[in-house]
């Protein structure tokens, strides 16, 4: 291994963030609650990917099932009402915690961040002169509205990035051209999942000014920063709950204003969210608050869990957790420029910002040899899994930060995507193949709530045994 990155010392890191250690609470917390990383030797830096479950929630979770009688909240006995009960408490907490009014909020329970997309996508009343704004930088779950959008005539367009910051040029021209008396939607990130960049959050009340109803996809922001819906008024919110606090997976929520939830139309209907169904008369009533966007019997079990899961949070304190995460994200990202070959040149190439301004916890490299050609990034996520590091590798759902990022230009696409296509059938890997010697995804190594000082620590001595080593072209599959 090269010399210049045989130790990374906790206490230069100490001396450097003091920060880290302002909570003494969350020192104890990765014992206490996920001690398992430690008992198998794990590193794990893929919280964007999913967060990971504390210990006392999965069992106080279990406790509370094994001690209470749920049934299907769509009946109307005692066990019903304790499931409606619950739910009705866990809508309570979701709101609470995100200092949204309940005179101004609803909360409509989805199965993840993308069902929550999903339905404002299929239900918002496009139509010939509306126009979709989307931020380049957005997920794919997000990037799907836009066919939604095309299907009823509605103009669509992006908002590029600036290619250094991967960061938000001024948005007024962007949003300027629309027809006001038409329903419009602008639609971006609060935090990158592919950069970690965080685009601001006074966007919202520009595209307001502007008439634009406005998603705020949230989904990789809140688990290590407050939301406070009382200081910004987004629209709609998608949210999965396993990103911020590991359990359980499979719900998510829309938390949605609501005088711009009374402008969706819903292009069906389902159980649960009716209060009328005639097969003779062919009519059918809505319900009309959350009821009549939640399809079909909700995840009743797992919503206690929820109201669990955001006192922890609670607990915890989002603000504290920020400060710490953030701490070991400058560590690392100044360690990572350290990071030097032989003959000087720099081993990571990193996208988006290079310090801690204007971002989260979230990292997108690549790594290059000394003469600047790139590791496949596939063969860092292999050596990365041989060491027992989780991270996340490809392109993360995200194409519009990989294109900016990886300065893959349109024509290219179309051009490889024409090349890899035969008889209708797509082959990814002869699409990379065409764009040539320029990587075509990225590593991400995203840090969250159990990260410590050691996770940060093994991270770099793995990416430091990269140095002064040759990259071959030897790439496995790919997959973006
Ligand atoms: C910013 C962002 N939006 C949306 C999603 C989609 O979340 P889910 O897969 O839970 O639906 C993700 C998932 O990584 C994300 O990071």
């Amino acid at each position: 291994m090269n010399s210049n990155a045989s130790t990374f010392s906790f206490n230069d890191f100490l001396s450097r963030y003091p920060q880290y250690n302002s909570s003494p609470v969350l020192n104890t917390l990765r014992e206490q609650e996920y001690q398992r990383l430690d008992a198998r030797n794990q590193v794990y830096l893929d919280y964007t990917g999913g967060g990971l479950y504390p210990e006392s929630l999965v069992q106080e979770h279990a406790d509370f099932l094994l001690t209470y009688v749920l049934g299907n909240p769509h009946s109307q006995n005692p066990t019903s009402k304790a499931s409606t009960e619950l739910m009705k408490q866990a809508r309570a907490d979701v709101l609470r915690y995100f200092r949204a009014d309940p005179d101004e909020y609803e909360v409509i329970f989805t199965p993840n961040a993308s069902g929550a997309l999903k339905l404002v996508g299929e239900s918002y009343p496009f139509q010939p002169g509306s126009h979709l704004a989307l931020v380049a930088d957005n997920h794919n779950s997000v990037h799907g509205i836009r066919e939604f959008a095309r299907h009823r005539g509605a103009h669509i367009s992006y908002v590029p990035l600036e290619p250094q910051t991967l960061c938000c040029p001024d948005l007024r021209p962007y949003l300027e051209n629309r027809d006001e008396t038409k329903p419009n939607l602008f639609a971006f990130p609060a935090q990158s999942n592919f950069s970690g960049v965080q685009h601001p959050l006074r966007a919202i009340e520009l595209a307001h000014e502007l008439g634009y109803d406005v998603i705020l996809d949230a989904a990789a922001f809140v688990p290590t920063n407050r939301l406070d819906l009382s200081q910004v008024r987004p629209d709609f919110v998608p949210i999965s709950f396993y990103k911020m606090f590991g359990y359980p997976t499979g719900v998510g929520v829309l938390i949605a204003r609501k005088q711009a939830l009374r402008k969706l139309q819903r292009p069906w209907f389902g159980g649960g969210a009716v209060r009328l169904v005639s097969t003779k008369a062919d009519l059918y009533i809505l319900a009309n608050n959350h009821e009549a966007f939640e399809d079909g019997t909700p995840n009743y079990l797992s919503l206690p869990a929820i109201s669990m899961g955001l006192r922890y949070m609670e607990a915890y304190n989002v603000d504290r957790i920020h400060d710490r995460v953030m701490a070991l994200v400058g560590y690392l990202l100044e360690e990572m420029q350290k990071l030097v070959h032989s003959n000087g040149a720099p081993l990571a190439r990193i996208y988006g910002p290079t310090d801690t301004d204007s971002r989260g916890g979230a990292i997108a490299f690549n790594l290059m040899d000394a003469e600047g050609h790139f590791f496949p990034y596939q063969l860092v996520e292999k050596e990365a899994n041989d060491n027992g590091i989780s991270i996340r590798a490809g392109c993360f759902c995200n194409p519009g930060a990989g294109e900016f990022s990886l300065t893959i230009t349109a024509e290219e696409v179309r051009k490889c995507v024409k090349q890899a296509t035969t008889d209708g059938i797509f082959d990814v890997n002869a699409y990379h193949k065409c764009l040539g010697s320029k990587p075509s995804g990225a590593v991400r190594a995203s840090l969250g709530l159990a990260s410590n000082f050691e996770d940060v620590a093994r991270f770099l001595t793995f990416l430091a045994s990269f140095l002064d080593r040759e990259a071959t072209n030897a790439e496995g599959d790919h997959y973006c």
